[in-house]
């Protein structure tokens, strides 16, 4: 006689209970995602960076190597930072025009630290495909995009043109008046 338990749904095409195959299917792909994993995670962790690479993520420079009205450009995992030295009517302008209409609406003082809105800090490749924008040009008096003419004021915020973002600020901080430390 067939061992059937009672209640059980045979498949009519295996003569074997559906449930039960199910879950040696499941447990066996279960084992098999499992091992991939362990197999795969020294090739991944191989994958993350050095100590020493990741200690360049982090750069310090001294601010005092630019003049006022200036800027330096500042190479930074592998990418150019502005690093730039805003005159009063720089920082005037950016502060007036906060409450203009903005694709990308950001305060001047949200990009940049608390008494220290001289200095603006931003990635130096426009947030369209990535050029290097020039300082001065466009009508808002900060940087000009001359692939496709998107135009940042001198908050480095977008005004005008493809570019759906404002120059990106990154994580940095002040150690002292004339160190700052970026990454
Ligand atoms: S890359 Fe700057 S406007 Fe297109």
């Amino acid at each position: 006689m067939a061992d059937t338990a009672v209640g059980a749904k045979t498949d009519p095409a295996h003569g074997e209970d559906p449930s039960r195959r199910d879950f040696i299917y499941i447990a066996t792909m279960a084992v098999a995602a499992g091992g991939a994993a362990a197999i795969a995670w020294p090739f991944i962790d191989q994958m993350n960076p050095s100590a020493d690479t990741r200690a360049l993520a982090s750069i310090e420079f001294d601010v005092t190597k630019v003049p006022e009205g200036q800027q330096v450009v500042v190479k930074w995992r592998g990418k150019p930072l502005f690093v730039r030295n805003r005159t009063k009517a720089e920082i005037a302008k950016a502060v007036a025009d906060d409450g203009a209409s903005m694709k990308d609406p950001e305060k001047d003082s949200a990009r940049v630290k608390p008494g220290k809105s001289q200095w603006l800090i931003v990635g130096g490749n426009c947030t369209h495909l990535g050029c290097v924008p020039t300082f001065g040009g466009g009508e808002y008096g900060g940087w000009f995009c001359p692939c496709h003419g998107s135009v940042y004021d001198t908050s480095g915020r977008i005004r005008k043109g493809p570019a759906p973002k404002n120059l990106v600020v990154p994580e940095y901080a002040f150690l002292s008046d004339t160190k700052v430390k970026i990454g």
